[in-house]
């Protein structure tokens, strides 16, 4: 298992993304601001939490000596620039209890950030209060990873359990709990069904970033490539529920820098989240450097705020933008859809 973990490491870093839907979405210029760049407010409000930047590291690692050198540079990221982070699934170490150091290692390096332990949908309330507790996390994410598991050779196909099992976690989860996607998005139906659930953070991780269907369809002799490029970008999933839902979004799914993170942040997320990313971040570069290309990035959306006038992310929520036909007309057809 910790194997396909190292597998996946391996086809994310050799995954470009080059264009998406966010390159469909322009802001509106303010020819006079009445902001100044030293007074914009990055913090965010996250569910119960309050982040001090809006964006964080999220799901990716654990499980693997890979694993382990790759967590402890990115909580060392996280404690150095004020990040929350969320771990890659917890499972692999609830079964093999010499896997945890990958995952308590966070604690370890950042024992005052914010920690988010990740399971995977079909799980019981028992195991992610168990994957929290060895995390010692804040908050828990629950990954819904179906097309993963229909593609990859080992996955599971039955899924018949995972609204019970959701509901489970809703009910008897010790800390607040994240639903997440893993890249294809998800619909207004799906995130206005999990609301109705009891759910109240969800992350609709879209299309248009790391595709793991193409990571999964490296892995396997027959490949299935008709599901390459699968599923809703993460602004067709935004703003098809924008104004419709009380639950708070995150986004995640092919954000590239610090634009990606204003316009997810306009399209109504209150946070936003980064994998390949920090992945590619901390692989490639010493930790020095990497804080300073994260600090640039805080500091690159501030100016981006403060250019539309925007002084802090509840302001940016509300500043005009224009899409693409196509994008506009695909969020059209999925708000009528549920
Ligand atoms: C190497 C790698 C491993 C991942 N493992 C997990 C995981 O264990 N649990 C999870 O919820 N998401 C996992 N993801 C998915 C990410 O959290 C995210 O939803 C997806 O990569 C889209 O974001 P991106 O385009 O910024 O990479 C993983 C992503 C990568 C790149």
């Amino acid at each position: 298992m910790s194997q396909r973990k190292d597998d996946h490491i391996a086809f994310a870093l050799e995954q470009q993304v080059k264009n998406n839907d966010f390159d469909r979405f322009r802001f509106v210029h303010t020819s006079i601001p009445s902001t100044s760049l030293d007074s914009i407010d990055l913090r965010t409000t996250l569910g119960p939490f309050t982040l001090n930047v809006p964006f964080f590291i999220n799901a990716m690692t654990g499980g693997s000596n890979q694993s382990f050198e790759i967590n402890e540079k990115l909580a060392q990221l996280a404690k150095a620039c004020d990040l929350a982070m969320a771990t890659g699934s917890v499972s692999i170490a609830l079964k093999d209890p010499s896997l945890s150091d990958a995952f308590t290692i966070l604690s370890k390096v950042n024992p005052e950030g914010l920690r988010i332990a990740n399971v995977g949908a079909g799980s019981r309330s028992d195991k992610l209060n168990q994957a929290v507790d060895l995390v010692n996390a804040h908050a828990c994410q629950i990954h819904l990873n179906a097309l993963q598991e229909l593609i990859m050779p080992e996955g599971d196909k039955n899924f018949s359990s995972w609204w019970n099992d959701l509901e489970d976690c809703v009910l008897h989860s010790k800390v607040p709990i994240i639903v997440k996607e893993v890249g294809f998005g998800m619909s207004p139906h799906t995130i206005l069904k999990l609301e109705s659930l009891g759910v109240k953070m969800i992350d609709v991780s879209g299309q248009g970033g790391t595709d793991f269907a193409w990571i999964e369809n490296q892995r396997r002799s027959h490949s299935l490539d008709f599901f390459n490029g699968w599923g809703h970008s993460t602004l067709e999933s935004l703003l098809s529920v924008k104004g419709r839902t009380h639950v708070d979004l995150i986004a995640s799914g092919g954000i590239r820098g610090a634009l990606d993170i204003a316009k997810a942040l306009a399209s109504g997320a209150k946070a936003v989240g980064l994998s390949s990313y920090f992945l590619k971040l901390v692989t490639n570069h010493s930790l020095q450097e990497a804080i300073t290309q994260v600090e640039q990035l805080k500091n690159e959306l501030k100016m981006i705020l403060c250019a539309l006038d925007a002084h802090d992310i509840e302001s940016l929520t509300k500043v005009d933008f224009i899409l693409d036909a196509d994008l506009d007309h695909r969020i059209t057809k999925l708000k009528e859809t549920f």
